[in-house]
């Protein structure tokens, strides 16, 4: 019904058009957008995938889905006057293929066609950030072991955006590094912060070994920027901050772009009318020393702004709360300043310390303060262990995105109770806790006499399998605030204090008031 009613809307409009058009060249211009090519992944079912090109005003086009001789689908629509593209929205399709898919134009009686081939149905993730999602499968720890794997997943495919800059939002990307491909151990492992984000990959890879259908990556990532960056205007202007970067502080050898929107505009814009499943992310380093404490606004803003833009962009086919997941800071050896690293962990979380929160639904978080690397030869802000931060994001992901029944988040206090002889602090977590390590010094007391508070430590002290407590006595005042792993490097590789003992995900980190 749609397809007639489309149909005849375009033969009107072709007729209109043509008693004045001059024709020739018809075909020079009529393809598909840039990121539409021979083996790419179209978002499945329950939505539509949205598919555009470009062609000559007055041009009828015709969009067809075939599987051997079979014609499977049709859509008809029409180059638009203004912009000389066309869009349609394909019917839902199950998981699966190969199809290939021809658009085709007719004008005048001439024929114009462009086939792309080795079309899979999946679920389409968008993974963007800054150089810890940039780090190539080459840089992370068994490099050679994991791209020998690429073989096994050809039913993932795998799309990087190339490294432009614009200062207006762009239509269509002007550059690609890797146009869609099928994983190899070369194009897993091209080269340093290149192709292909690591995170990305296994992120992928691990929900492919769970979904058992095509997976569509598309990474969009440039090392060294700040989020206001990768913000259009409006979520910006959401958070009082002006379209103009401030002077920006010296950060690391390891610099991008820094203008606001400067990514947003040429790296993401392009990208909103593909209908998606989801976004991962991987950013804050460069929020650090950069607009720090607004992060709690600009990275919640930032979100719904994404959400609202791809919804919209894919005529509402990609979820208007489409599932996000991120990454918490792991950790630098690089030296913190007025505890940069950990207001910005917990400003990714809208200064809540778990997500999904109200501020910042149907998203997921992937705790990586205990993944250090002091020995990373690209420094130890970029640490190899990569393999377990895309296993916890995973995990949020069957949660959040999939809806399973499981753990994706490691203990969160519930209840901080100060014992009647003001000696121990009493915290119950959330759910079991194993205690890994016993730490002196990562939890701090903030201890209060005659107007004046100090963050002291708070030895741990005994636990049962869902409480701990912690030793106050050493202070002789008011505690009226408790907080765990304050620091940039809060505790060594996989030997923070506390995890969950089935799942062995970490306690993130917190900082909570005492009720007197
Ligand atoms: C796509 O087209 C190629 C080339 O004509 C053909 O070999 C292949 O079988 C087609 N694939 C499908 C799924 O129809
Ligand atoms: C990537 O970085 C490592 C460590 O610094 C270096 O050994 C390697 O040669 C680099 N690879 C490329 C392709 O530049
Ligand atoms: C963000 O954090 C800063 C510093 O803690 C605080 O002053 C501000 O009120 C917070 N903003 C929001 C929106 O939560
Ligand atoms: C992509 O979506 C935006 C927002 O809806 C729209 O303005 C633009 O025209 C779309 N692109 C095409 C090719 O239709
Ligand atoms: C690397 O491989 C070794 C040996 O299989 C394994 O024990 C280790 O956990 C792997 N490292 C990562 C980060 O996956
Ligand atoms: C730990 O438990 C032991 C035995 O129940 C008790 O004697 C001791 O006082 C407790 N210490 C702390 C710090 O809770």
């Amino acid at each position: 019904m749609t397809v007639v009613t489309s149909a005849l809307r375009a033969l009107l409009l072709l007729r209109l058009l043509l008693a004045g058009s001059g024709g020739g060249g018809a075909g020079v211009n009529f393809r598909f957008a840039s990121y539409i090519g021979d083996h790419m992944v179209l978002q499945k079912e329950p939505v539509g995938a949205v598919v555009w090109g470009y062609g000559k005003i007055g041009g009828i086009v015709m969009v067809t889905l075939h599987q051997a001789q079979e014609t499977i689908m049709k859509k008809i629509t029409y180059v638009k006057e203004q912009s000389g593209t066309w869009i349609v929205v394909l019917d839902p399709m199950k998981p699966g293929g190969p199809y290939n898919m021809t658009a085709e134009q007719i004008i005048k009686k001439e024929r114009y066609s462009q086939t792309i081939y080795d079309v899979l149905f999946g679920d389409v993730w968008l993974c963007s950030g800054q150089s810890n999602m940039e780090m190539s499968v080459s840089q992370i720890f068994n490099a050679s072991e994991e791209e020998a794997k690429a073989f096994s997943y050809p039913f993932i495919r795998i799309f990087t955006v190339g490294l432009v800059k614009a200062k207006e939002e762009l239509e269509d990307l002007t550059s690609i590094d890797l146009p869609w491909s099928l994983p190899s151990p070369e194009n897993l492992g091209h080269g340093n912060f290149t192709y292909y984000s690591a995170v990305c990959w296994l992120f992928g890879r691990y929900l492919s070994d769970i979904l058992k259908y095509p997976i569509g990556l598309v990474s969009s990532s440039w090392g060294g920027t700040p989020i206001e960056a990768w913000s259009s205007w409006r979520s910006l202007q959401a958070c009082g901050i002006s379209n103009k970067a401030k002077q920006f502080p010296f950060l690391s050898l390891y610099s991008g772009p820094t203008d606001h929107s400067i990514l947003w505009n040429s790296m993401i814009h392009p990208l909103l009318n593909m209908t998606l499943k989801g976004v991962i992310w991987y950013q804050g380093e460069n929020n650090a020393y950069y607009n720090n404490d607004l992060y709690n606004c600009t990275f919640p803003a930032f979100i719904e702004d994404w959400r609202q833009a791809f919804h919209y962009g894919s005529q509402g086919q990609t979820q208007r709360l489409f599932p996000f997941g991120f990454v918490q800071l792991s950790t630098t050896m690089s030296k913190d300043e007025d505890y940069a690293f950990p207001r910005i962990r917990w400003h990714q979380t809208a200064d809540l310390g778990y997500v999904p929160n109200v501020k910042m639904p149907n998203t997921f978080m992937a705790v990586a303060m205990d993944l250090c690397d002091r020995d990373s030869p690209f420094g130890s802000i970029h640490p190899r262990d990569k393999q377990t931060v895309a296993y916890r994001l995973h995990l949020g992901a069957r949660a959040i995105a999939y809806g399973e029944m499981l753990p994706f988040q490691g203990p969160l206090p519930e209840k901080i109770e100060l014992l009647a002889d003001k000696e121990l602090l009493k915290i119950e977590y959330h759910q079991k806790i194993q205690v890994q390590k016993e730490d002196d010094k990562i939890y701090e007391i903030s201890c209060c006499n005659d107007h004046q508070c100090k963050w002291i430590p708070a030895p741990m002290g005994n636990s049962s399998s869902q409480t701990l407590s912690l030793k106050v006595d050493s202070c002789h005042g008011t505690v009226t605030a408790l907080r765990y792993a304050w620091s940039t490097w809060p505790c060594e590789y996989k030997q923070c204090p506390i995890y969950n003992p089935s799942s062995a995900l970490p306690a993130p980190p917190f900082i909570t008031v005492i009720p007197s």
